[in-house]
């Protein structure tokens, strides 16, 4: 894996015989294939990266929650308002299992909030587009929800334990949000009215690159694949993914028929995948440069919630505050 570079222009990583002996024993525990846990060694680099990769997860969760909390007050039935708002506390659910994974790196939830609201940390990119009508909660669960569950799968072998572990009951929950997300596109392309087939013509439209840009990079602008994938962070590319993702999806938007908005897109017998055409990068490096349609609306929206929340986290600090001065008290009292 060392010698072979990953073809990302990432710098070169380090061979077994160049490294110190504790971070080669490193390497071959993680080679073959075990679990690195929080109190086990690890370089200063795996941390800063696994600290950098599961912030950023956490918090596309929590921001994710933002678009689809727009609907569930015009939800069209009473049973999509109980799908909706089950999906989108499972993403608060997401969102404290992955910050729990990155405290046990030695971070903070404040620090990571901190960085959240302060711009120096990124969430995915996908949530800085408008949710404009009901089929773009649709297309939110089958496409971003299904690009999500095709990037965290993999993450269930991460070889950091916390975090693989985490993404065992995140997966399980994200095929519940992409069916649900799936299964209300059903209703509106294959038995709803003309009017309502063009809805979710349009979201697809709006959301169909968006969700391809959910990959990361292409592979020889990704900075961190190859020493994450060394580490076994990452199990496949940020490309290979991307074509997953569009092999499987693509069938399932000529069952509810739909056009992918992609002109270039053909199926290639001789490679067994779809051609695709060329996604705007310039797109994606304004959206991630905070000058995407919502971002300073996802922002607003956080930290208008973290301050509006402060008075409940005193409230519990308080009272732990009080719990442990009575059980020191106690002891006080007992010796
Ligand atoms: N949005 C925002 N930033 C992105 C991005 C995106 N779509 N794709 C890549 N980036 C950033 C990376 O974070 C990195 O920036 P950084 O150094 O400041 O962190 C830079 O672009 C270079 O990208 P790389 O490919 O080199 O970075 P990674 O190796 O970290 O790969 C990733 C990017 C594939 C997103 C990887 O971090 C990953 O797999 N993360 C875990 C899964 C995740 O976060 N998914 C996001 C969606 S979660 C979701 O949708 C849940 C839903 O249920 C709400």
């Amino acid at each position: 894996m060392y010698a072979q570079q990953i073809k990302t222009g990432a710098r070169r990583l380090k061979s077994l015989a160049e490294m110190e002996p504790q971070e080669r024993a490193f390497q071959e525990h993680v080679d073959a294939g075990s679990k690195i846990e929080p109190k086990d060694w690890m370089p200063d680099g795996y941390r800063k990266t696994l600290i950098r990769q599961i912030s950023q997860h956490a918090h596309s969760e929590i921001v994710g929650q933002l678009p689809e909390a727009n609907w569930i007050s015009r939800a069209p039935t009473l049973e999509r308002k109980a799908i909706l708002l089950a999906k989108v506390q499972d993403e608060a659910g997401h969102g404290l299992y992955l910050y729990c994974a990155a405290e046990t790196l030695g971070i903070s939830r404040d620090q990571m909030l901190e960085q959240l609201h302060n711009g120096q940390a990124k969430y995915s990119s996908i949530f800085n587009y408008p949710t404009l009508t009901w089929a773009d909660v649709g297309m939110i669960g089958w496409l971003v929800d299904g690009a999500a569950i095709m990037n965290q799968v993999p993450l269930q072998r991460c070889s950091y334990g916390p975090y693989s572990r985490a993404m065992v009951r995140v997966c399980k929950e994200e095929s519940f949000h992409q069916r649900q997300g799936y299964d209300s596109l059903i209703k509106l392309c294959r038995h709803g009215t003309a009017a309502q087939k063009e809805m979710a013509q349009d979201a697809l439209n709006r959301w169909w690159w968006p969700a391809l840009m959910m990959f990361g990079p292409p592979d020889g602008e990704s900075v961190h694949s190859a020493q994450s994938m060394a580490w076994k962070i990452k199990q496949n590319t940020n490309d290979e993914l991307r074509q997953k993702f569009v092999d499987q999806t693509v069938p399932q938007a000529d069952y509810l028929g739909l056009e992918v908005p992609d002109p270039d897109l053909r199926w290639n017998d001789a490679r067994g995948s779809y051609d695709f055409g060329e996604i705007d990068w310039e797109e994606f490096h304004r959206v991630l440069g905070g000058d995407g349609p919502c971002n300073r609306q996802r922002l607003e929206d956080r930290v208008r919630a973290w301050e509006d929340g402060a008075w409940f986290r005193d409230g519990l600090m308080a009272h732990a505050n009080k719990k442990a001065d009575q059980k020191s008290l106690g002891r006080a009292d007992a010796a």
